[in-house]
């Protein structure tokens, strides 16, 4: 059975004022009955992790680089995270996959970076819209899932977002029964290729989930809890969609 979880992405925003909201969330939801992940941009890592220490709360990492040290000037090491407190990286978020033009390989080398660092993989999936309307959107997810995710994935170490291009801070979400059939999938082909542990990986929904929707989103079979973007930043958003994970 898989852990539910709430992650949420802060993306590039958040200056030291934004850490007001985590001492909120904290005394709102302290001690949620599912896991409770913030992934801030890299320069709040230290600060949120320290702020969290002692609460439910778990600091993340937005993308890492695949390897462990060395002339990669920018770039940030999944050692780095863990030493600054994180658990968690997310990897192959779409706007990395758009934005730096990384590949399912480059995503699959990152994942494994963030196992040696003993963390756990945020691994992100989904279609663009062209895709969907092409009628691909299991294929592409399909596609990315073999590509992106390494051998020797368990519910331990990995996490699976599915997340349609198209539904990132757009405000449009599929239809439930859209969701249900692109979860069902991957926890087929997951339990295909992984046995038992493929029962184990959370599956999230992530694109403009909010409080007001999150209830229906969490009702559907095979969602494990959500990747949230916008309705992160603010404690009573990002507490509404922690109550109904809860309910769930
Ligand atoms: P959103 O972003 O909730 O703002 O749509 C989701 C994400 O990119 O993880």
């Amino acid at each position: 059975m898989a852990r539910k979880l709430a992650a949420g992405n802060w993306k590039m925003n958040g200056t030291n004022a934004s850490l007001a909201e985590i001492t909120a969330l904290a005394k709102a939801h302290p001690d949620p009955n599912c896991d409770v992940l913030i992934c801030p941009p890299a320069t709040l890592l230290s600060r949120l992790a320290e702020k969290t220490t002692g609460t439910a709360i778990k600091t993340g990492g937005q993308d890492c680089h695949a390897a462990s040290s060395g002339a990669h000037t920018g770039d940030i090491s999944a050692e780095m995270i863990a030493d600054a407190g994180g658990s968690h990286i997310i990897v192959g978020h779409s706007e990395r996959r758009a934005d730096h033009g990384e590949t399912d390989a480059d995503i699959a080398a990152k994942t494994r970076a963030v196992w040696n660092a003993g963390l756990v993989a945020v691994i992100c999936v989904g279609e663009t819209l062209a895709e969907r309307e092409a009628g691909q959107t299991i294929d592409i997810v399909a596609g990315q899932l073999a590509g992106s995710v390494p051998n020797g994935a368990n519910g331990d170490n990995t996490v699976i977002a599915y997340e349609p291009v198209w539904a990132i801070g757009t405000g449009k979400v599929p239809t439930l029964d859209e969701i249900a059939a692109v979860h069902a999938d991957i926890r087929d082909r997951l339990t295909t290729r992984f046995g038992d542990a493929g029962n184990d990986m959370p599956i999230l929904y992530g694109g403009s989930v909010k409080p007001s929707n999150a209830d229906d989103i969490f009702r559907v079979a095979d969602v494990d809890g959500a990747l949230v973007g916008g309705a992160s930043l603010k404690a009573e958003d990002f507490g509404g969609i922690i109550a109904s994970l809860e309910r769930a």
